[in-house]
């Protein structure tokens, strides 16, 4: 699977959504991060508005769920225009249940884990799934440190991944930038969300090439992306 750049919009001008999608064309998807001030100590955006970004953009949306209560809210995001949902295991009731709610609703189904959470119980589930968010800071906020400490979790999911033969996107969220993103690139992950690496720049555009180029290099030289 070749890399994927996901800018998140929570770095955005959330007054001017539609303009801030097209400044960064050529992105593979964009990242929403809806937070309740439950799950996560923030509040951001809800169904209303990934409603009217999915119509205001040609960009597939990757909606973040950060929130109490996915089983309930995340179906009305696929109903809502996105094309990937991401639910907290931590907060799911029935993250199998939920994650075939969202693929025959008609959006991939992805499942985050918070830098504590471990990746291990959940290997069983891993053929359940389209994607697998490792948080590399812990949710709430843009712009904080990345979390080195997060690399081996990333190495072994890659290999859990491997072992099983799976299609299964491994992603990245959190202090994603120029700096860190060949580190996540060499322990396997191939999609990653940057917020304000990508909306922090002068041209935004020109980051998400930027980090893009940055982690096929280090893809191609990585041993698990030998031959991907
Ligand atoms: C944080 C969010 C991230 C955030 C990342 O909880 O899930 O998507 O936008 O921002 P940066 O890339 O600035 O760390
Ligand atoms: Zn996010």
């Amino acid at each position: 699977m070749a890399v994927q750049i996901n800018p998140s919009i929570l770095s955005a001008d959330f007054a001017r959504l539609a303009d801030e999608a097209k400044a960064v064309e050529g992105a593979d998807w964009l990242h929403v991060d809806v937070m309740d001030n439950h799950f996560v100590p923030n509040l951001t955006l809800g169904v209303p508005v990934v409603e009217s970004l999915a119509s205001a953009t040609d960009t597939p949306l990757d909606c973040h769920l950060m929130i109490e209560a996915p089983d309930r809210w995340a179906p009305q995001y696929v109903e809502a225009g996105a094309s990937s949902v991401t639910f907290h295991v931590e907060a799911a009731a029935a993250p199998v249940r939920l994650a075939r709610e969202i693929r025959a609703k008609g959006a991939r189904a992805s499942m985050a884990l918070r830098p504590a959470t471990p990746i291990e119980p959940y290997e069983d589930l891993l053929p359940e799934l389209d994607m697998l968010l490792i948080m590399t800071v812990e949710p709430g906020f843009g712009g904080q440190a990345f979390l080195d400490i997060m690399l081996p979790k990333i190495r072994r999911t890659r290999e859990l991944i491997s072992k099983h033969g799976l299609d299964l996107w491994l992603q990245i969220d959190g202090g994603v930038s120029a700096a860190t993103i060949e580190r996540c690139a060499e322990a396997g992950a191939d999609v990653f969300v940057a917020g304000s690496a990508v909306y922090g720049a002068d041209d935004p555009a020109e980051a998400v090439r930027g980090l893009r180029a940055q982690a096929e290099a280090a893809t191609a030289g990585a041993t698990w992306g030998c031959g991907h």
